[in-house]
């Protein structure tokens, strides 16, 4: 705490906290995306605020994305309490970026690592909407896709929507749309606007908004200055409970409040 007060950190802390009427806000500092070590203690702090979220018993819903990636890499196991009893899911259906940032990835490693279960889901993150319509009644990625939807914790990454289209090879027309309609920040598979709306919005298997809205908890962890008007966006969403976010965004994000 000393030492955050030297940086003022814990300042930018408290005012994103109050402007976003967030549960609880964790700033490291530094920038995630000039360091890597920065981006380590990102996802250190991540890891931490994570597990002080679990209970025991939960199902938590992860997204990928290289930060998550860094989160799952940083999870040791609570000595208080077992996590035997709790479940690590993908948010969505996660085949589409490289295996080692997907979603179903990162929930099977954070679960090794902490002594929890996972179930994955296998299928691509993109669907026509044919393939959708006959996953969907599959027996077994409806038993998956049931348990995301009950997600008590939802941990996510944080995209800015153009880089995040790229990232997943958008065709252009939908590129051009997003544009048109102001989309900033991509998150969960969804894409929204300066003023948190959700503009677009992929036809994948998993988290719904509804879902998201009544999780318990709704973890968003970015870093990076490039990042501050995305991680805005999905603040003002209003969905989000905790967020970890580093020093180069946060003194971005207090200047968009
Ligand atoms: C994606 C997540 O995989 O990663 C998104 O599904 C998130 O929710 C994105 O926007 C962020 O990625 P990174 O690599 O910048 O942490």
């Amino acid at each position: 705490p000393v030492v955050k007060e030297i940086f003022g950190l814990a300042n930018l802390e408290e005012t994103i906290r109050e402007a976003y009427g967030l549960r609880k806000v964790v700033v490291v500092a530094g920038d995630s995306e000039a360091s890597p070590l920065t981006k380590r203690e990102l996802g250190r702090a991540g890891a931490k605020a994570l597990l002080q979220a679990m209970r025991g018993d939960d199902v938590v819903a992860v997204t990928g994305g290289t930060t998550l990636a860094e989160v799952a890499e940083q999870l040791t196991p609570p000595s208080n309490t077992s996590l035997k009893q709790s479940w690590f899911v993908p948010a969505r259906g996660g085949l589409g970026e490289s295996l080692e940032i997907q979603a179903n990835t990162i929930a099977s490693g954070m679960a090794k690592r902490v002594g929890a279960g996972y179930r994955l889901l296998h299928v691509p993150d993109l669907l026509g909407r044919d393939a959708y319509d006959s996953l969907v009644h599959d027996p077994n990625i409806h038993d998956i896709v049931d348990m995301i939807r009950q997600a008590r914790i939802i941990v996510h990454g944080i995209g800015d929507a153009m880089e995040m289209a790229r990232r997943r090879k958008l065709e252009q027309p939908v590129i051009d749309e997003l544009q048109r309609d102001g989309a900033l920040a991509e998150s969960f598979g969804y894409y929204f606007n300066k003023d948190g709306v959700v503009v677009h919005r992929m036809l994948t298997l998993g988290l719904r908004l509804e879902d998201i809205m009544k999780a318990e908890t709704v973890v968003g962890i970015a870093g990076g200055k490039a990042k501050a008007r995305a991680i805005h966006a999905v603040l003002k969403f209003g969905q989000e409970d905790i967020l970890v976010v580093d020093e180069a965004a946060a003194v971005e994000i207090v200047k968009e409040i």
